[in-house]
This record gives C-alpha cells, structure tokens and sequence, in this order.
C-alpha cells in the first residue's frame, strides 16, 4: 500500500491506520481510499483486532478529496467512477472506529472523521466542509451526518460558509469527544481503545450496530433492532463470562466467542 500504514503490533487487540499522503495533506484520492477499505476489510476481518483507529498526522487528518484528480470530471465520469462505493464498504466495518484527528479534517477529511464511531482531537483540529467554496457540495455524506451531529443551524452555516471550526468548538457542539494536546491525542485514542478492547468484542460489535441504526429507522423500530441484537448476545460465552465474572467479584476475560 502507498497512501495507508496498517499497524497491528503496539497493542495485541488493536489496529491503527495511518493516512500517509502528508505533502497533500492526506488529500482522498482514489487510491487512498481504495487502500483504507482493504486495510478495514483486513482488520475487521482478523480475530484478534477488536477496534480499530484511523489517524492522519499532527498537520493534517485529511483535507477532503483530491480536487486535482476532480476538476476536469464530468457528472458522467463521476458517475461512472462511482467513488463513493468505497465509502459505502467503509462504513459497513463491524467493528469500533476511533478518529484520532489533528489538524485539518476537511470536506472528505471530515466526513470520514463523522463515518468513524468516535473522534478525539487535538487542538489543532480544524473541521469543516468547504466544498462550497470550490464550487461544489459535500458529497460524501457530510450534509446528512454533520446536520445529526450538530443539528440544522449549524450544519447549514458550516456547510453554507465553508468556514472551519476549532477542537473546542467541535466539542461544543457534539461532534466530537474530546480534544487534547496536540502531543496527546493519539495517545488519548489509543487509551480509548484500550478500554473498549477489554470488553466482549460481540458486545461492542452489535452496540455500534444497534447505535446506527438510530439514523436509519424510528424509534419503534430501532428498539426492536436493539433488542435482537441484546437477545444474540445471550448466544455468546462472553455474555456468560461477564455475568459470571460480576458475581464472582473478578475481572471478566472476554474472549469474543
Ligand atoms: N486536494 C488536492 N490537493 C490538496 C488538497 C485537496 N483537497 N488539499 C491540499 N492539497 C495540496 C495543495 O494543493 C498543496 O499541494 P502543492 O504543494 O503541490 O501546491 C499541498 O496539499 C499543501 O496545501 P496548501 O499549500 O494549500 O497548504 P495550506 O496550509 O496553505 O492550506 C488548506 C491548507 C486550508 C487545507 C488548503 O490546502 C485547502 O483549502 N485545501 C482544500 C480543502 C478543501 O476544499 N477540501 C474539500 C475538497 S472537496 C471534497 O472533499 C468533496 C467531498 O465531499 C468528498
């Protein structure tokens, strides 16, 4: 791969992708993303990785799509080309995904940080979908998930203006969940997924299924989601194993069966 770093040795149970196109500042081409959805496919497919953590570098997350490889398309060569199935692949992985974000996260940057389960930033961060300003519109799902995000004022005056937005602001209204020191918010991720990597990977698995459903369906229906999925985990021995660790007054060993 040349634009993506899968890691899997710092920690037994976590994968952490790295988007390495830094004179670009991580600029989404085509490759790139096809890259990024092999590396999910390959985590998301081994045992042992339970969450999974997509970064950029201090500078940049990503700073959208690569307006080099777009300005001359035609809507039939967009269509043709058809990019955006990459991202649909993406956002079926099952298992837990954390931004770790600093610096820009812009148009496609940002509307992959909002596909991601979680987001810490650094304060450095700067999110915005500035398509506007090239004379387009997002169109990798930043009008849909910016306006549940951070509601409608916001979502139109960001997407409307082009402007960025700080870590703290992000925070302010919900994008995100946390923002640290630039030197930090790797680290931060790391923790993060650290402690979601002790509980039962099922568990965490049919969680952030039931968690987005939330977007595509009413309350009825959602809770009906819920509920299947909390009835499947009574098939699995980590259920047994949480339950009987509980009251047995020890820490649980999860082993994802
Ligand atoms: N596509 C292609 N190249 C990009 C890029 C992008 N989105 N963003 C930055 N680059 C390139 C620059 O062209 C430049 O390359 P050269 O050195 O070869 O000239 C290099 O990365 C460094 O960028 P700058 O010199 O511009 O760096 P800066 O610090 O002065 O500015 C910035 C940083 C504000 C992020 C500015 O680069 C910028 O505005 N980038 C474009 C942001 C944008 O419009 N993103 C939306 C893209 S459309 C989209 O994402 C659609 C969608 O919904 C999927």
């Amino acid at each position: 791969m040349d634009f993506i770093i899968l890691n899997k040795k710092f920690h037994p149970n976590i994968a952490l992708i790295q988007l390495n196109r830094p004179k670009e500042l991580n600029a989404l081409n085509l490759q790139l993303m096809t890259e990024l959805k092999e590396a999910l496919i390959d985590a998301d497919s081994d045992e042992s990785v339970r969450v999974i953590i997509i970064t950029g570098n201090a500078k940049a997350f990503a700073a959208g799509a690569d307006i080099k490889q777009m300005n001359n398309k035609s809507a039939v060569d967009m269509l043709k080309a058809d990019q955006f199935s990459t991202w649909d692949r993406i956002r079926r992985t099952k298992k837990p995904i954390i931004a770790a974000v600093s610096g820009f996260a812009l148009g496609g940057g940002c509307e992959l940080a909002m596909t991601c389960d979680m987001i810490i930033a650094s304060e450095t961060a700067r999110f915005g979908q500035p398509e506007i300003k090239i004379g387009v519109m997002p169109g990798a799902g930043g009008t849909q998930r910016l306006t549940r995000a951070i509601g409608k004022a916001k979502a139109m005056e960001l997407v409307l203006t082009g402007e960025f937005i700080s870590g703290d602001e992000a925070l302010k209204l919900g994008l995100i969940n946390k923002v640290v020191p630039v030197e930090l918010y790797l680290e931060e991720a790391k923790n993060l997924a650290i402690k979601i990597a002790k509980m039962s990977p099922l568990a965490a698995q049919l969680a952030k299924d039931a968690i987005n459903k939330t977007f595509e369906t009413g309350l009825y229906e959602g809770m009906q989601y819920e509920r299947k999925n909390f009835y499947m985990l009574f098939a699995t021995e980590d259920q047994k194993e949480g339950m009987k660790a509980f009251i047995e007054k020890r820490e649980p060993d999860f082993k994802g069966k």
